[in-house]
């Protein structure tokens, strides 16, 4: 159940349940795509170029005949997570349900391409759980706060310094930098299309492509 009137999110889960096997496994449907399913977790500012990149690595895997599907917060939040405020619980839940949602679009055989805020190690962390490890490759889209203000391409910093925007990442809501992402993108300092190739070589290094 869900309570959100007080702001507060109780889930309850009932022990009535079973966990349901089906025929056809996650194994035979990455069989069937040559490839094994996993989540590029793209992290960083609001700006920080993620659904930028996100957007033209989908086409890049795509023109590889490699199925991908994109989560990304703006549109998640105008949807199945538009019940969310942008607290430190809202984003957690925001989080967690996202990361199921990945995990089911892992095992139904998609490379995901999951692009989100993500401030909290610890919510990362939850992410990383839910998927797995060996699914979850963490991404930081790393552009200095400046720069992200500066390019303010959204108009939502100026709303949020002006203090029209509570809680905005950066401002008056932390941001925890990943301590050991698999991939750094610079994006502050490298072109897109930089970007785009450095995920892509990664991904081929570590044979995952
Ligand atoms: S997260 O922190 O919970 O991971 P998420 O990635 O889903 O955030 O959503 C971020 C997007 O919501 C931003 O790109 C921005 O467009 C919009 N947004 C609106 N309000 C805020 C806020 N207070 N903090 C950060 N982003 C916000």
């Amino acid at each position: 159940m869900l309570v959100s009137k007080t702001g507060q999110i109780v889930i309850t889960q009932t022990t009535e349940l079973q966990k349901q096997s089906f025929i056809i496994s996650r194994e035979q449907k990455e069989q069937l795509n040559g490839l094994k399913s996993f989540v590029l977790w793209f992290t960083g500012l609001s700006g920080a170029g993620k659904t930028t990149i996100a957007r033209e690595l989908e086409e890049k895997l795509f023109d590889r005949k490699i199925r991908t599907a994109i989560l990304d917060g703006d549109n998640t939040r105008m949807g199945i997570n538009s019940d969310l405020d942008f607290s430190k619980e809202g984003r957690k839940e925001n989080i967690r349900r996202v990361a199921e949602l990945s995990k089911l679009m892992n095992e139904a055989g998609l490379v995901v391409i999951a692009s989100f805020i993500s401030p909290f190690e610890e919510d990362r962390m939850l992410a990383r759980n839910i998927i797995g490890k060996e699914s979850f490759i963490e991404v930081f889209v790393d552009a200095p706060l400046k720069t992200c203000i500066e390019r303010d391409t959204k108009g939502l910093y100026q709303k949020a310094l002006a203090g029209e925007i509570k809680d905005f990442t950066g401002i008056d809501s932390p941001y925890e930098p990943p301590v050991y992402p698999s991939i750094h993108i610079k994006s502050g300092e490298q072109l897109q299309q930089e970007s785009v190739l450095h995920v892509l070589e990664w991904l081929s290094n570590n044979r995952r492509i």
